[in-house]
């Protein structure tokens, strides 16, 4: 596939990494001129392509945000109509926001296919990624199928949360967020977390 990753910080990268090392095309993208991320593109996920965000995100057959969820709004949301977004932000630092950050996005991105995954594991924790549990949400089925293909290609174990509002519940202050696990005791954890809700 053809990875866009918006997002040249702790965890864009490593994504990257992760999706070229299993076989994908990927783009990169930080908020300015791709020539600002050249270096750290060749230094840290060598084989990534720079790229505006726009253009990254044109070619894609999938788009992961990985930029911090205060900068999300500076994306133009026309351009990822009919695109899979993995949203992979949190409310940092945490905040009582009366919506998960993919229900935000998904209001905002009308046309895309949203679904939450990656926010809940650490980037540390996510290379490599060790068939630890990745939480997915999401409303689309084939788009919750797509991601959950590719986090299998880069190494995760998926596991269905649910619908995209069940995505806070991998958000931070719950006791899903932060874990870096195995299924079965991320199944455990989020049977508990929904029993609680
Ligand atoms: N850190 C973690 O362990 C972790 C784990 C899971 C999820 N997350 C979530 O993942 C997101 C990124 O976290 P991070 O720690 O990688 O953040 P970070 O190190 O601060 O990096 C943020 C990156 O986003 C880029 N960016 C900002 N606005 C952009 C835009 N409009 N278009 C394209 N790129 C843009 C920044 O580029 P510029 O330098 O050009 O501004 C920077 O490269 C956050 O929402 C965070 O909550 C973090």
């Amino acid at each position: 596939m053809k990875i866009a990753v918006l997002g040249a910080g702790h965890v864009g990268p490593v994504l990257a990494r992760l999706a070229l090392a299993a076989g994908h095309t990927v783009t990169i993208a930080g908020s300015g001129d791709p020539s600002r991320i050249a270096m750290i593109t060749e230094f840290l996920a060598p084989g990534a392509v720079p790229m505006s965000a726009s253009d990254a995100v044109a070619d894609a057959d999938l788009v992961v945000l990985a930029i911090p969820q205060h900068r999300f709004p500076a994306l133009e949301p026309g351009m990822f109509a009919g695109k899979v977004v993995v949203d992979a932000m949190n409310h940092w630092p945490p905040a009582a926001a009366p919506l998960g950050t993919s229900e935000e996005v998904a209001a905002r991105l009308v046309g895309a296919h949203v679904v939450k995954a990656l926010n809940h594991i650490a980037y540390q924790d996510m290379e490599p990624a060790g068939g630890r549990a990745a939480g997915v949400a999401g409303d689309s089925p084939g788009a919750v199928r797509l991601v959950a293909e590719f986090l299998r290609d880069i190494g995760f174990d998926p596991v269905p949360v649910g619908p995209l509002a069940a995505g806070r519940h991998l958000e931070p202050g719950s006791p899903l967020f932060g874990v870096a696990a195995g299924r079965p005791d991320f199944e455990n954890l989020s049977t508990l977390v929904k029993e609680q809700s």
